[in-house]
Parts: structure tokens; C-alpha cells; sequence
């Protein structure tokens, strides 16, 4: 693997073996890299989860982490991306992991710098870190993924979280069906399901997995927090309605209250928490067969041996 920038990029195979490794490794396997590693992480947008479990992930696995705050560095003077990253490069960073709120900044990197890119999240496009610690949380819970239906509920239009989990769990066979202010369903979603409404979702879904309102990616008027939670949100009753041993998903953060009821947040059907933890083990198991691609000297240019 040279690349993590989308999950459609990914094989099956590849999916399945970052989720074994993922697994392997909260089993208490080690494993370290045969050189040193220099990998810096670059995050234009905010991010509390998916930037701390990275670091951790990388210092689990010996990497060593240049320090970058984008509001510090010369991004402020107005250095580009691209320039920044071929910077990185020169002074030795092989790998960078980034979240940008352009959709598909990658384009403008790959094929153009030696760097090994992994994508923490690019605007309303793609989050594959996130899908592949959604598949082995739900993994763990079911077995597989054939048959189980998987209801995504929420922001659809502006998660790109919901897009890269709709792509990956319908490969794998999920049924995966939509539900939520029907405004945010459009043709990009309509390819890997169905729309249903609120109450059809949450009875029939062996997952229900709930996502944030973006506020700071809509050009209209804010959602009214109570209306939302009562049209479209996961209340207690609704999910009094849920099916036996079906389980409870949100990426986070969570708006308390608005997508989900404060309560059911830490309630036995969440795994909330869990795909937090399982983000750790997900994020090694991705710069592990990253840098192993570097070790073979697999990767263009023989930049890293
Ligand atoms: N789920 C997720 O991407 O969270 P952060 O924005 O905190 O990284």
C-alpha cells in the first residue's frame, strides 16, 4: 500500500487485512519499523480524535513525529500545500498524514512528491481512517458484514465519513440504507442505498450509525438543535424501537442532545467509545503496511531506503 487517501482505493483483501491487523495488534503484537521513520501531521482543520489517535498510533510503533501546528508554520505566509509538503520531503518527513477542507487534495500530491500520504479527512470527501475503525467495530460485533443492515443517519451531503462508510460496507456486503433530513440525500448516496424515513431506519438497522449536523459546511441557516433531535435524532423512545442486539455508531464528536439523546451516548448499545479506542489500532495497522511498502523499496523513486 503507498497511499491511504480513499476507501475505494482499497481491495477487499486490503480492507480485510488492515482490519487483521488491527486486530493482531490489540492482541499485544508488536511491530516496529527496520529504519527510522520520519512522519509529520498536518491538520487544516480541527481535530481532537483522529489527530491524537494517529500520534499515539505513531508512537506506539517507534515513528518519530515532526512536530507541525499549521497556524505556526509558513502556511500563514501563504505557502501551499503542495509546497509545504514537498518541504517536509526534502528535509526527510516520508510520510504525512493529512486532514485538508478541500475535497481530494490529494490530487494535487500524488505522483508529484515522493511523500506517502495518508488522508485524516478532506472536506465533504473522504474519511478512510474512520471507515476502516467503523468496519472493525462492527467486525467485532457481528462476525461480518454480509447481510447486516447498516442505517446512516444524519448530514449525509456533507459527511465524508458517510461516504466512505456507504463505499466500503456496501463492497462488503452490507445493506446499507439512508436516513435523516431527506434535503442531504442526494445522487452520490442514492448509489449505495436507500432512503428510508427515521422510524423504518431505526427498527429495522442491525447499526445505526448517527452523524454530526455540520453547521460549518451548510451556506444556509442553522438547524434548530430541538426540532432536529425530534424529527431526526436517536430519542429515547426511538430507540426503545431498535432491534434486539443492534448496536449504536457516531464518528464524534458527538453534539449531545442533538443527533442522540445525552443518555444513550454511554448506554449498552453504544460502541462509541470503542471505535475511539479501535481508532488506535486501525491507525497502526495502516502506517505499518505503508512503511513495510517502503522497506520492500516498492515505492517510486526509491526515496526511503
Ligand atoms: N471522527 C473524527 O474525525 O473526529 P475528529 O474530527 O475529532 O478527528
Amino acid at each position: 500500500m503507498e497511499h491511504c487517501l480513499t476507501t475505494t482505493d482499497l481491495t477487499i483483501d486490503e480492507i480485510q487485512g488492515i482490519l487483521a491487523d488491527a486486530e493482531h495488534f490489540i492482541n499485544g503484537k508488536m511491530w516496529k519499523p527496520k529504519n527510522k521513520v520520519f512522519i509529520a501531521n498536518l491538520f487544516f482543520e480541527n481535530s481532537t480524535r483522529t489527530k491524537c489517535s494517529f500520534e499515539v498510533a505513531e508512537r506506539r510503533l517507534g515513528l518519530d513525529i515532526i512536530p507541525f501546528e499549521v497556524s505556526t508554520s509558513s502556511v500563514s505566509k501563504g505557502e501551499t500545500l503542495y509546497d509545504t509538503v514537498k518541504t517536509l520531503e526534502a528535509i526527510g518527513v516520508q510520510l504525512a498524514v493529512i486532514r485538508h477542507n478541500e475535497n481530494c487534495y490529494f490530487d494535487q500530491l500524488i505522483g508529484k512528491t515522493n511523500s506517502a500520504i495518508i488522508n485524516a479527512g478532506d472536506g465533504c470527501g473522504h474519511h478512510p481512517t474512520q471507515s476502516l475503525l467503523d468496519l472493525l467495530t462492527i467486525k467485532q460485533e457481528f462476525g461480518s458484514f454480509k447481510g447486516l443492515k447498516v442505517a446512516i443517519v444524519g448530514d449525509l451531503r456533507h459527511s465524508r465519513v458517510a461516504r466512505s462508510n456507504a463505499e466500503s460496507l456496501n463492497r462488503l456486503g452490507a445493506n446499507v440504507i439512508f436516513s435523516g433530513p431527506e434535503i442531504w440525500f442526494d445522487q452520490d448516496m442514492a448509489q449505495h442505498g436507500q432512503y428510508v424515513s427515521i422510524h423504518k431506519a431505526v427498527k429495522e438497522a442491525d447499526v445505526i450509525m448517527l452523524l454530526r449536523v455540520q453547521h460549518e459546511r451548510h451556506e444556509g441557516g442553522r438547524w434548530d438543535a430541538e426540532k432536529y433531535h425530534k424529527a431526526f435524532g436517536l430519542t429515547l423512545e426511538r430507540e426503545k424501537m431498535m432491534k434486539k442486539g443492534s448496536i449504536i455508531m457516531h464518528p464524534a464528536p458527538v453534539n449531545r442532545g442533538v443527533e442522540i439523546a445525552d443518555s444513550l451516548v454511554e448506554c449498552g448499545r453504544s460502541r462509541i467509545f470503542k471505535q475511539m479506542q479501535n481508532g488506535v489500532f486501525i491507525r497502526m495497522a495502516v502506517l505499518k503496511r505503508i512503511i513495510e511498502q517502503f522497506e520492500r523499496g516498492e515505492r517510486n523513486g526509491n526515496h526511503h531506503q
